[in-house]
């Protein structure tokens, strides 16, 4: 079953949003498998921004999720990587439905609330990146 990984961001963290977010994937019927509220150092953060190295808002954003903690989640479902995408919308809460996530909480491109993966492949890279194989845990779900 497919699998991506979710980062509630520092700003979710301070701003109280952490239980609100979780209900809406929760609500959309998705399993969560992984859950832990960590501090990010900056081997962590800079390689799970990898692909922005040498672009002008990587160390921002790489400093911006080591600020505060941050809470990792992996989450199953059919077509999960896709559909948590647009439960969060579009990157920029400017352009975000609003009625997503991003839409209704986030304030700008930095403290948009929540990361998630783009694709199944990238999801597999970052699961692997906060998460050992057996902090992941599998069970029947009702419903
Ligand atoms: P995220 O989905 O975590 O992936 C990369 C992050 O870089 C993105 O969300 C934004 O929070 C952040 N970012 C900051 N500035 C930009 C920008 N100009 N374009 C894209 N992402 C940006």
């Amino acid at each position: 079953m497919e699998r991506t990984f979710l980062m509630l961001k520092p700003d979710a963290v301070q701003r109280g949003l952490v239980g609100e977010v979780i209900q809406r994937f929760e609500k959309k019927g998705f399993k969560l498998v992984g859950l832990k509220l960590i501090q990010v150092d900056r081997t962590l953060a800079e390689a799970h921004y990898a692909e922005h190295r040498g672009k002008g808002f990587f160390e921002p954003t790489v400093s911006y999720i080591m600020s505060s903690p941050v809470v990792a989640m992996v989450w199953q479902g059919k077509n999960v990587v896709a559909l948590a995408r647009e439960l969060m919308g579009a990157t920029n809460p400017a352009n975000s439905n609003p009625g997503s996530i991003r839409g209704m909480y986030g304030m700008d491109i930095s403290r948009n609330v929540i990361h998630g993966s783009d694709s199944v492949e990238s999801a597999g890279r970052e699961i692997g990146l906060y998460f050992k194989p057996e902090e992941l845990v599998d069970y029947q779900k009702a419903g």
